[in-house]
């Protein structure tokens, strides 16, 4: 079934809560739905689709229409040995997802636990935590590709998964291709990754179950994050930059007497942005109706939800200036802006 609003207000589907509007918002519950609705919307109308909302910034209100998918079903498509594989609707609430796996003892997304989103947008931002990355369970993605109007399974293989990156962010794949759903590899027997020190520290024996380790992590992200239920952000506003072993040379002279935390990353050395934003005094910032969350300087929040845009834009450009000033890199947003 399809439902279709119009001038809709969209402030409940952005965690940041930016009370814009759009043309016509449109949600649908049945894959079979996708060519009907894509067949039926006009060449010269502009139109995207969301999930979740809680990686979005909208920048103003959009015109067109925005799409959701309101597919919701989790069912096992198969074992080989220990690994189970679990297909999941696209409009499937993430965490619903990963709590559903837990309780039933499949290991594999456990680490992810608490992170925002549905699961159709979880294998575009390819999103991740304490180590774990959804890329590392996906197997497939569902589509529909509405450039040759024909449904088309891709493996994860041909998505070019990188850190938050996949096809699906690309020019000529962005808006191309719907997701319906994703089907995942789960194991049935333990494969713990609590290799990230704070979760690390969460268990003096290894964690039998990964409901454990669900537990656990939601402790850690409560502890550093804001509960998107109660103050409106979109989760890390920044991607940690990956940057030239010159460029690092110039972070550690800006730095001074201070240790730099950095990991090798592919491409360079990853420095994490939330330690240059804390280097530049940003931390517990607040100015009018936007401010830098106090455990986690990586989060721009909107805690009164009466932030504009223009606030938050005004503060992510004063951040990426203060941060090019001091260590000479420019960061970039990891929230789309729309
Ligand atoms: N740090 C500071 N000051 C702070 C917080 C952190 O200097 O107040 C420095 C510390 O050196 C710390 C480092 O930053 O060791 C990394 O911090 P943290 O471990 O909290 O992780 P992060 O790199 O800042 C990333 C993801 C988060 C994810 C965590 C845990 C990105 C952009 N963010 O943050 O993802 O929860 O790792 O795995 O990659 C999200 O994408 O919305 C998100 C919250």
């Amino acid at each position: 079934m399809i439902k279709s609003y119009q001038n809709f207000d969209l402030s409940g589907h952005n965690t940041f809560a930016m009370k814009v509007k759009c043309g016509c918002f449109m949600e649908y519950d049945a894959a079979a739905d996708i060519p009907f609705i894509f067949s039926s919307i006009r060449k010269d109308i502009d139109v995207i689709h969301i999930g979740g909302g809680s990686n979005l910034l909208f920048t103003a209100d959009f015109p067109g229409i925005v799409l959701h998918s309101a597919i919701r079903f989790i069912r096992e498509t198969g074992r080989e040995g220990n690994t189970v594989f679990v297909e999941a609707g696209s409009g499937v609430v993430m965490d619903e997802f990963i709590s559903h796996l837990c309780s039933r003892g499949l290991w594999g997304l456990e680490n992810l636990s608490g992170i925002p989103g549905e699961v159709g947008a979880s294998a575009v931002q390819n999103v991740g935590a304490y180590g774990v990355e959804a890329a590392d369970a996906i197997v497939s993605v569902n589509t529909f590709d509405t450039l040759n109007n024909e449904f088309v399974t891709i493996p994860a293989s041909d998505c070019s998964y990188g850190y938050r990156d996949s096809i699906f962010k690309r020019p000529g794949y962005k808006g191309r291709y719907i997701i319906h759903s994703v089907t995942f590899r789960l194991s049935a027997i333990p494969t713990p990754d609590i290799s990230y020190p704070a979760l690390r520290d969460s268990f003096a024996t290894p964690p039998s179950t990964p409901a454990e380790v669900r537990e656990a992590v939601i402790k850690v992200r409560d502890s550093k994050l804001p509960d998107p239920a109660t103050v409106p952000s979109a989760g890390s506003f920044f991607k940690n930059p990956v940057i030239s072993s010159s460029q690092f040379d110039r972070v550690k002279e800006a730095a001074g007497d201070l240790a730099v935390p950095h990991y090798d990353a592919e491409g360079g050395i990853k420095v994490p942005a939330a330690w240059l934003i804390d280097q530049c005094g940003w931390k517990g910032y607040s100015d009018g109706n936007v401010a830098v969350w106090h455990l986690q300087p990586l989060v721009i929040v909107n805690p009164e939800r009466k932030a504009t845009p223009a606030e938050v834009i005004g503060l992510e450009k004063r951040i990426i200036d203060s941060v090019s000033s001091r260590f000479g890199i420019t960061l970039s947003p990891e929230v789309e802006h729309i």
